[in-house]
């Protein structure tokens, strides 16, 4: 590890066997740890994965990324947090930034590392992979999520109903993270689109966790019979277009 370096780890799914070698190794070495959560005292999802590889040495701080949509507000909140770390590394210890799954799918890092980009550039990133919920899922549903020349679609949140009545006529799989309450609203999309009824739709809770939940259903029974158990952060949904 090399000290002017801001390691970003991806820790994984939740099952603690799915963490990389390469991740284990930076977090044993790190001086300190920094997990992102929406709120104070809020245990930490990437935290609990790699706890047990975490020395006695190393310091962990929660850094707060607010759930709200007030721009300006956010803004400040990466400004705050990435003067944090950077001045930590200034101070020359070993500090590494933790993500659920892979950094690189909608985390808190792409804000953090924007802020290094434009604000810190004296600071280097590493960024170590991680596996995501959706090829965790895949994974357990043991269905490809691209196949041949399938496009594959992932949406997160339905913030903006046209553009998901877009993609779902381009792809043959959408995928659909983060909060799942809105998959019953973007059920009744997929039966007004090109989705034939007999579509299957693999609905999860807490992948590759203990308390996993898992449903495999086709588009028209969960048209007519809504599930009102998705109302989760940890929520991941995929739509196959049936040909
Ligand atoms: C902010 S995004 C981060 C995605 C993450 N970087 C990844 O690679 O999976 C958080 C969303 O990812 C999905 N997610 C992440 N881990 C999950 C898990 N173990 N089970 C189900 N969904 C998960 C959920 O949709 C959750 O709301």
């Amino acid at each position: 590890m090399h000290n002017s370096v801001l390691y970003c780890v991806g820790c994984g799914p939740g099952d603690p066997e799915l963490l990389t070698l390469k991740a284990i190794n930076i977090i044993k070495n790190a001086d300190i740890i920094y997990t992102p959560t929406a709120r104070e005292n809020k245990p930490s999802v990437a935290l609990s994965i790699v706890e047990k590889h975490i020395s006695e040495e190393t310091e962990v701080r929660q850094l707060i990324f607010p759930m709200i949509k007030d721009y300006e507000k956010l803004r400040e909140s990466w400004k705050n947090n990435a003067k944090e770390i950077t001045s930590s590394i200034r101070n020359g210890k070993r500090v590494v930034y933790l993500t659920v799954g892979d950094p690189s799918l909608y985390s808190t890092w792409i804000y953090i590392h924007k802020e290094i980009q434009n604000n810190h550039k004296d600071i280097e990133v590493e960024v170590v992979p991680g596996i995501t919920s959706i090829f965790s899922f895949s994974a357990e549903l043991k269905t490809p999520v691209g196949e041949g020349d399938e496009i594959i679609g992932i949406i997160p949140a339905c913030y903006n109903l046209d553009r998901l009545k877009i993609a779902a006529e381009c792809c043959d799989t959408l995928v659909f993270l983060k909060d799942g309450r809105y998959f019953n609203n973007v059920i009744d999309i997929l039966m007004e689109s090109s989705f034939p009824e007999d579509s299957d739709i693999f609905i999860a809770q807490d992948v590759s966790t203990d308390v996993e939940s898992l449903q495999k259903r086709k588009l028209v029974d969960v048209a007519k019979n809504k599930n009102q158990n998705n109302d989760k952060y940890f929520s991941i949904m995929i739509a196959k277009k049936k040909k």
